[in-house]
């Protein structure tokens, strides 16, 4: 794939540039932009399949929740749920800092696919104040979900050339508007017994979150430019086995257990037959339609109160093996 560069500095370039990247956007691509913190790799984030080639582009071997950057204040409460005792610390955090580089994890809305949660109940949001940003996400009248623009385990981008060095040849487009104003990411924080827990140092202080209640800081200060260490991830309750031939696996005698099929698509009738519940992550066997699905049948299965969860195998390779972290998690518990 070739990656194009567009800068944004001349008023026509820039209208092209937008145009550009909403197209693209709405096509279901990816494309990296510039924030007021660093440059981000967007998708949709509504569109699950958009949001794995997230993943697949930086090569990340496991999943780690996204932030979804809105088009606006006001779409705020389609994502998320602002429990009522804390929506008016919410209101006056957003008032002050919005936009800007502050982002708030709140419980999430069904309408946000489990991808970009990595699973979990809950979603990071923030509004971007950067100019540029700002107008394709307001044209493109959807969320992004975008991490930083690196591949995996380098430094968040803060210029386009550090994008294109980074991601050149895995995404169409970068949107060029210069050196990001901070340079760090964002401050994410959380709000929890109507106290503000920072769960990632930022731009925001500490000290400017104080005026408005009690702070408490849930992370170390040495992992600044390596987030993703945060505490929760989704981890099913149900016991899960990885394995290699779904033929040679055969259940105890009334134990009801659960496939995750790849390899087999769920098998013959007769082997379906000994499973509680099928759910196949892709029946082309297309690791980005299985990422896009996976936390959402891990839950699915979860739910049903199954004695084990077995999940078939899948390849190695590219988003393989974020798949493969996941369920390998999920099965050392
Ligand atoms: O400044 C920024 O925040 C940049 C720009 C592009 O917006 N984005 C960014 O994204 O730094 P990323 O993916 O590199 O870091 C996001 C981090 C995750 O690694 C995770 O630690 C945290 O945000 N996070 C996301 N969703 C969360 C959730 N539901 N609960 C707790 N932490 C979450
Ligand atoms: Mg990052």
């Amino acid at each position: 794939m070739q990656t194009d560069l567009l800068r944004t500095s001349a008023g026509a370039e820039r209208k092209k540039a937008v145009t550009r990247a909403v197209e693209l956007l709405r096509k279901g691509e990816l494309v990296a932009l510039p924030t007021e913190t660093v440059y981000g790799l967007a998708a949709n984030a509504l569109e699950s399949i958009a949001v794995a080639k997230i993943f697949e582009a930086k090569e990340r071997p496991r999943f780690d929740p996204l932030i979804v950057h809105l088009p606006n204040r006001e779409r705020l409460e389609r994502v998320v749920n602002v429990p009522a005792k804390h929506r008016q610390l919410v209101g006056r955090l957003t008032d002050k800092f919005w936009p800007g580089a502050l982002t708030i994890v709140l419980p999430k809305r069904k309408i946000v696919p489990d991808i970009v949660t990595a699973g979990l109940d809950s979603v990071a949001v923030r509004l971007s104040a950067h100019p540029v940003f700002a107008e394709i996400v307001g044209e493109l009248g959807e969320p992004l979900a975008a991490p930083s623009a690196n591949r995996f385990g380098r430094i968040s981008p803060t210029t386009a050339q550090h994008v294109l060095d980074e991601l050149d040849g895995r995404i169409p487009l970068i949107v060029d508007s210069g050196p990001t104003e901070h340079g760090i990411e964002s401050t994410i924080v959380a709000v929890q017994d109507g106290k503000i827990a920072i769960l990632r140092r930022g731009p925001i202080t500490h000290e400017q979150l104080s005026d408005f209640a009690e702070v408490v800081s849930v992370t170390g200060t040495r992992r600044i430019s390596a987030p993703g260490q945060l505490p929760s991830h989704y981890a099913p309750t149900t016991p899960l086995r990885l394995i290699d031939n779904v033929e040679d696996f055969f259940p105890q005698k009334d134990q009801r257990v659960g496939l995750l099929a790849w390899e087999s698509n769920g098998g013959s009738a007769a082997i379906r037959e000994r499973f509680a519940a099928v759910r196949n992550l892709s029946k082309r066997q297309d690791l980005r339609e299985a990422a896009a699905k996976l936390f959402r049948y891990l839950r699915e299965l979860d739910a049903l109160g199954l004695d084990l969860i077995v999940a078939e195998r899948v390849p190695i390779d590219g988003l393989g093996a974020a798949i493969l972290d996941r369920l390998a998690r999920a099965s050392h518990r």
